[in-house]
């Protein structure tokens, strides 16, 4: 019974906080510095700093077409004459984002199916005798299928593939060294998606013919898609030549880098570009360069196909865009749609503590009764600003 007196009484005691001051300089000083530390820490470090009134946009959303023009001229003892454009020299050729550029080949002309002796830079295609060359087999890592025979002239079965076999020799000159001055256009389009900005690196011009004749430089011309394929290499620190010819092909990457302060002006949102050599640990040259083999098949009169067989060393350019953007006034309209108990708590305390402005608020308005309250909706986030002010206020009277 005691217990339930003592709280029925302890309900009614009225509890006050009693402030303690300690009139110790050291420690005021420290209490001091440590506010201090504090503040500087919040204004300094994530306001100025890490700008942490911007809200960040990091999953851009990109796009990357690109088109390369320029011809070149090649003149080769098996095939002859052959003219190389875009259409031939760019695998694939659909505009992609990764592609190659044949620099330089090894054709084999003329390929039939037919009867001939396996190259002998196949181990498994060696032989003494026809027992060594069972029928039917394949040749591992070979042209084509064991007929059974051992041909003595070259020490290697005889198969059935395309004949024939390639040519192994190495390439010393490029073939297609007017590749350097082919120009590749680069169009890459983004979106960051959180601020619904979207942009292009293609310089909004009316001007038609500065893409026909602009020429990308990171110091005269910026803001230019249009690369001289030679200079591409350059920048990575390597030399086109060396890389078509000594290396026998390499990989190029294009970094599109894209970090907008979308505060300011749409034009003051451009990519800057950067260049590097994929493939540098490649000095072995076992390893180093990049090729592969295509064909292209042909029928003679007689109806019979035939192909000519290219091994093509060349450069693969890699275009990678990254890239973030931040925003200011997005984050207060954010803040403002998605909190709104952020507001109901912020009319309450002035309805505790500030009663005296609230008060002096109320008076003013009871001064001018018919005053029209309701500001001019904006669609602008400061018209937002308001509405929402105006609400506070009259919730109070
Ligand atoms: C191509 O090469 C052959 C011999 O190698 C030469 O006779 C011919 O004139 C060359 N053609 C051109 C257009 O250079
Ligand atoms: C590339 O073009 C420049 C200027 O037009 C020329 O001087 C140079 O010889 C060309 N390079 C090749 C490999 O043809
Ligand atoms: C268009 O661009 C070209 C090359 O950049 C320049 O020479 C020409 O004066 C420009 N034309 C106009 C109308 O601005
Ligand atoms: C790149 O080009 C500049 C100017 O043409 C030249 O001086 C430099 O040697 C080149 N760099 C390489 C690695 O070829
Ligand atoms: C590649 O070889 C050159 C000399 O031939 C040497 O200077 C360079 O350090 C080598 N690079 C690597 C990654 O081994």
């Amino acid at each position: 019974m005691a217990g339930c007196t003592n709280f029925f009484l302890s309900v009614f005691d009225y509890k006050t906080e009693k402030y303690v001051i300690a009139k110790n300089k050291k420690v005021g000083v420290l209490f001091r510095l440590f506010q201090l530390g504090v503040l500087a820490y919040i204004i300094g470090w994530v306001f100025l700093t890490k700008k942490g009134y911007q809200e960040k946009d990091d999953s851009i959303q990109s796009s990357v077409i690109t088109k390369l023009k320029g011809v070149a001229l090649t003149n080769t003892t098996d095939g002859g004459l052959h003219l190389w454009g875009a259409e031939d020299y760019v695998i694939p050729s659909q505009g992609e984002s990764v592609f190659f550029i044949i620099t330089n080949f090894i054709e084999t002309p003329n390929q039939r199916l037919d009867y001939c002796a396996e190259s002998i830079k196949v181990p498994d295609g060696h032989c003494r005798e026809d027992s060594d060359c069972t029928e039917g087999e394949t040749v591992i890592a070979g042209h084509g299928i064991k007929s059974g025979r051992c041909v003595k002239s070259t020490g290697t079965c005889e198969i059935y593939g395309w004949c024939p076999v390639e040519k192994h020799h190495k390439q010393h000159e490029v073939l297609l060294e007017k590749a350097e001055n082919f120009t590749v256009y680069i169009k890459n389009f983004i979106r960051f998606p959180k601020f619904q900005f979207s942009k292009s690196n293609v310089l909004d011009t009316n001007n038609d013919t500065y893409l026909k004749r602009c020429m990308y430089h990171d110091t005269h011309n910026p803001y230019c898609p249009i690369f001289r394929l030679g200079d591409l290499v350059n920048w990575t620190g390597h030399s086109f030549q060396d890389m078509a010819a000594k290396a026998s092909g390499g990989a190029v990457g294009v970094l599109i880098q894209w970090n907008c302060d979308l505060d300011k002006d749409y034009s003051k949102c451009n990519p800057v570009y950067s260049f590097t050599r994929l493939d540098v640990n490649s000095n072995n040259s076992v390893t180093s360069g990049y090729n592969f083999r295509y064909a292209r098949y042909f029928k003679d009169t007689a109806g019979l196909t035939y192909r000519t067989l290219y091994k093509v060393y060349g450069i693969r350019v890699d275009i990678m865009v990254t890239g973030e953007g931040v925003f200011i006034c997005d984050m207060i309209l954010l803040y403002m749609m998605e909190k709104s108990t952020f507001y109901r708590e912020k009319k309450f305390e002035c309805a505790k503590y500030d009663s005296l402005r609230c008060r002096r608020n109320k008076d003013i308005e009871r001064k001018m009764p018919h005053k029209e309250r309701a500001p001019k909706r904006k669609a602008t986030w400061k018209g937002k600003f308001t509405e929402l002010s105006t609400e506070k206020s009259t919730a109070l009277n």
